[in-house]
C-alpha cells in the first residue's frame, strides 16, 4: 500500500497501534511495526531511564520504524520527550499541547511529529506549529475521542489542512481502512483492536469481558478523569463517573499518584500548581484514573476501569498483530473491488470481513454470545 502516511514514516500499511498506558509496551509495539505498521510506545507511565530502556528493548526486536507517544500536559513529559529526542525515535506522536520546540528538534535529525487534535481549530494550530501530519480521534474512540464522530471530524480536518491524517477511532478492520481512506484520511490508527490481540498484554479476563460487550456498552464522560473519555461500562466504571473528582481527593491521594507516575510528589504538585487551577484539577482527575486504568489492564475489573472504544462490538476474536494487520489490508482491497462494481451500478462483492461473517448467526440470536470462547491466549 502507498498513502501519504506510508510515505512519510517509511512503512508498508498505512496501521498504527497508539500510544496505550501499560499496553502499548516494547512486544506489541514491536510486533505492529515488524507486521508492516508503526507501533507507538507509551510513555506516560514510565520515567525517563524506563522509556530510554524500553527504546532500546523495541530496537532489539524490531529494525522497522517505531514511534513513541507523549501527553504534554502530564508531569514528566518533557523529561521523556528529551529522551525520545536523545534516542533519535524515528516518528514522535504529542498531544494536549502544541511543542513547537520538539518539532524543531525531531525535525533536526529527520524524525517526524503527528499531533493528535480531536478539532479543527486544534488541528490548524498543530499544522501551524510544524507537525509533520496529525492523528484525528473522533467520538467512537476509546479513552479521549472528540465530540464529533470520525465520520464528520476527518473529512472537515482533511478539507482544513494540507498535511496527512491518520484517522483514529472505531476502526477495527478492513472495511474502516477502506471507509477512512474514503473520507480522505491517509492511514488508520487501531487501539481497542490492537488491544486485543494475542501479543497484547492485557489480560484475559478484561479482553473477555470487551468480546462479550456490544457498541453501546461504554461510557462517555468527563468525569472519569477530567476529559471526555470513553470506558468500558461496568459497575466500577459507573461508580467512578458518579463520584467525580475533588481537589482535597486528589491531594490526599497524591503520594500515592506521584508512587504510581513515578514521580517525586513535590514535582507532581509543582507540574500541577505551575499549570493554572483548572488544568491542576484535569491533571489530579487523570492521575486517579491512573490506577483504575491499570488494574482494568490486569484482569481487575470490579475496581479498574478499561478504556475502550465503541468498535469492541464488531470485534470477535483474539488474533495475532500479524493476523489483525493482514487481514485489515486484505479486506481494504477487497472492498476497493466490491465499491468498483457497487459504484458502477453492477451487482456483487461483499464488504464483510471474515470474522463477523462467521460470527453472525449466534450475533443475531444473543448479541456477542459466541465471544464466551473466544479467548485463545493463554497468560
Ligand atoms: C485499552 C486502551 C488503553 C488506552 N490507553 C490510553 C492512554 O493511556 N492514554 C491515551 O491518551 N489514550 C489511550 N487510549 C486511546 C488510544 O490511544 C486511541 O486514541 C484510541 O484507542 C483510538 O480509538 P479506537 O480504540 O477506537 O481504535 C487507550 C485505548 C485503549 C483501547
Amino acid at each position: 500500500m502507498k498513502t501519504k502516511i506510508t510515505d512519510l514514516f517509511k512503512i508498508k500499511y498505512p496501521i498504527i497501534l497508539p500510544g496505550m498506558s501499560w499496553i502499548s509496551v516494547p512486544e506489541l509495539v514491536a510486533a505492529v511495526s515488524n507486521a508492516g505498521g508503526l507501533g507507538y510506545l507509551a510513555t506516560g507511565p514510565l520515567t525517563p531511564e524506563m522509556t530510554r530502556e524500553s527504546i532500546r528493548r523495541i530496537r532489539q526486536l524490531t529494525d522497522k520504524p517505531f514511534g513513541a507517544g507523549c501527553t504534554l500536559l502530564m508531569p514528566g513529559a518533557r523529561e521523556n520527550a528529551e529522551v525520545l529526542i536523545e534516542e533519535k525515535v524515528p516518528v514522535i506522536n504529542i498531544s494536549l499541547g502544541r511543542g513547537e520546540d520538539i518539532i524543531e528538534r525531531v525535525h533536526q535529525y529527520g524524525g517526524k511529529v503527528i499531533s493528535t487534535v480531536t478539532t479543527e481549530k486544534h488541528a490548524l494550530a498543530a499544522e501551524k506549529a510544524g507537525a509533520d501530519a496529525l492523528q484525528v480521534t473522533g467520538h467512537e474512540a476509546a479513552a479521549h475521542g472528540g465530540l464529533a464522530t470520525t465520520m464528520v471530524l476527518v473529512p472537515a480536518i482533511v478539507d482544513a489542512v494540507s498535511i496527512p491524517v491518520v484517522a483514529i477511532g472505531g476502526f477495527a478492520d478492513g472495511r474502516g481502512l477502506a471507509a477512512a481512506l474514503a473520507l480522505g484520511a491517509e492511514g488508520i490508527g487501531m487501539g481497542t483492536r490492537l488491544s486485543m490481540t494475542k501479543e497484547s498484554p492485557v489480560h484475559q479476563d478484561t479482553i473477555q469481558k470487551q468480546l462479550e460487550s456490544g457498541i453501546l456498552d461504554t461510557l462517555y464522560s468527563n468525569r472519569f478523569d477530567g476529559l471526555n473519555c470513553r470506558v468500558l461500562k461496568t459497575p466500577a466504571a459507573s461508580r467512578a463517573i458518579r463520584r467525580g473528582m475533588s481537589l482535597p481527593r486528589a491531594i490526599i491521594a497524591g503520594p500515592r499518584i506521584a508512587r504510581e507516575m513515578n514521580l517525586p510528589f513535590f514535582k507532581l504538585m509543582l507540574g500541577m500548581i505551575a499549570q493554572g487551577p483548572k488544568t491542576m484539577m484535569t491533571l489530579a482527575h487523570m492521575a486517579t484514573a491512573f490506577d483504575k486504568i491499570q488494574a482494568a489492564t490486569e484482569g481487575d475489573l470490579k475496581n479498574g476501569v478499561q478504556l475502550i472504544g465503541q468498535c469492541q462490538g464488531i470485534i470477535h476474536d483474539v488474533p495475532s498483530v500479524e493476523e489483525v494487520i493482514k487481514r485489515t489490508v486484505d479486506e481494504a482491497l477487497k472492498i476497493q473491488k466490491a465499491m468498483g462494481v457497487k459504484l458502477e451500478g453492477k451487482t456483487g462483492g461483499t464488504s464483510k470481513p471474515a470474522a463477523a461473517k462467521k460470527a453472525a448467526p449466534k450475533a443475531k440470536a444473543a448479541p456477542k454470545a459466541k465471544a464466551k470462547k473466544a479467548v485463545s491466549k493463554k497468560k
